[in-house]
């Protein structure tokens, strides 16, 4: 399949989301930019269309998928039963970055809910995200532009490298925002659940569901997730993959010596630090995550570095994390995480 690759500019280019459109009637692939992450999408009320996505992503068949909407009146004929305090989070929060679950309706396709009864809504803010779904007049089903387990794609170049020849056609529109995928929060029970952390934090939800919570499985790893997404393995680079969370200097001392053993070792070494760190760390591949002071371009720019260290060829990445008990760290410090198998040192 020969993949059209259509940058759309500012003015929206409505043609190209009109050709875009086609390919989703007709059954076909498009991945689109949101705010969060590139999503690859199809048609949501076309079974056969959506059964497409796991072929192309290589996804396992167990694991929903989200249904993006433009307006929150589609909602009404995709799910049933939602409770009053969650229509009312839905009307103050969206569009943004935030999936909301609920029971579904009997027009959502079985390979949209992985055979479940609930179904996953989000209507994002990036506007070529809501003009595309607005001009393809259907929900469009969409998880991750990636192949399966590795770092969601942030800007349509990593897309393409992903999906070239698996899908009708890419719709450019530059850079994500956030970068991290959105927060997931179960609706189909009376006190809302957190099930993946992203740019709306707890703290920022709690102002508008006093009682909401974390899920037991992002508090403790032993648990077992209720989201299906979250069991499997995530955001992987190639590369073997070490987080340090800690004091900076410590971290800069570490990672002077762990470079200079690597090299000895002939090992070729990514590392991936604040832009407070003097260090250049000479035979090391370094890209900054910007300022340990704001934490929100770390989760712009990680899943494209991951990505820019496999192109590299580098096997062996040090990463500078953040503390994982507050705030938008708990959502950066569960992709790394998993990106990094597990492998986080505290010092
Ligand atoms: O920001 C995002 O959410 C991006 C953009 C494209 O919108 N999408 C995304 O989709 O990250 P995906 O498929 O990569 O992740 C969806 C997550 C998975 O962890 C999945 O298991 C969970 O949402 N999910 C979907 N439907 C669910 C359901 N009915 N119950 C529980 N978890 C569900
Ligand atoms: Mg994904």
């Amino acid at each position: 399949m020969n993949t059209e690759f259509l940058v759309v500019d500012s003015d929206r280019s409505r043609p190209l989301l009109q050709r875009a459109a086609k390919y989703i009637r007709e059954g076909e692939l498009v991945a689109f930019p949101t705010e969060t992450v590139y999503g690859l999408g199809a048609d949501g009320l076309n079974g056969e269309a959506c059964a497409k996505i796991f072929e192309a992503k290589h996804r396992p068949a167990d694991n929903p998928l989200i249904l993006h909407i433009s307006e929150l009146s589609e909602m009404d004929r995709l799910v049933e039963g939602v409770r009053p305090q969650y229509r009312k989070l839905a009307e103050e929060l969206w569009p943004g970055p935030m999936t909301l679950i609920f029971q579904k309706s009997k027009l959502i396709p079985d390979q949209v809910t992985a055979g479940g009864d609930t179904v996953a809504i989000r209507m994002p803010s990036h506007p070529v995200a809501r003009d595309f779904i607005r001009v393809c007049q259907t929900p469009l089903a969409a998880p991750s532009a990636n192949l399966s387990g590795k770092p969601s794609p942030t800007n349509a170049q990593d897309v393409l490298r992903d999906m070239d020849g698996r899908i009708a056609c890419i719709l450019d529109g530059g850079s994500c925002q956030i970068g991290i995928e959105s927060t997931v929060i179960d609706c189909t029970t009376e006190h809302p659940e957190i099930l993946r952390p992203g740019f709306y934090t707890l703290e920022f939800l709690q102002e508008y569901l006093p009682d909401i919570r974390l899920e037991d499985h992002l508090i403790e790893d032993s648990r077992p997730p209720k989201s299906p997404g979250q069991k499997y393995r995530h955001y992987a680079p190639k590369a073997e993959f070490h987080v340090y969370v800690g004091d900076l200097e410590k971290i800069e001392d570490l990672f002077n010596e762990k470079v200079q053993k690597g090299l000895e070792e002939g090992r070729k070494i990514g590392v991936m630090t604040f832009v407070e760190d003097p260090n250049e760390y000479p035979g090391a591949e370094v890209l900054r995550i910007g300022s340990e002071k704001d934490i929100t371009e770390m989760g712009r720019v990680l899943f494209a570095h991951l990505r820019s260290f496999d192109r590299m060829g580098v096997d062996l990445i040090l990463g500078v994390g953040v503390p994982s008990d507050h705030g938008y760290g708990v959502s950066i410090m569960n992709r790394m995480k998993k990106a990094a198998s597990g492998n986080v040192h505290f010092l």
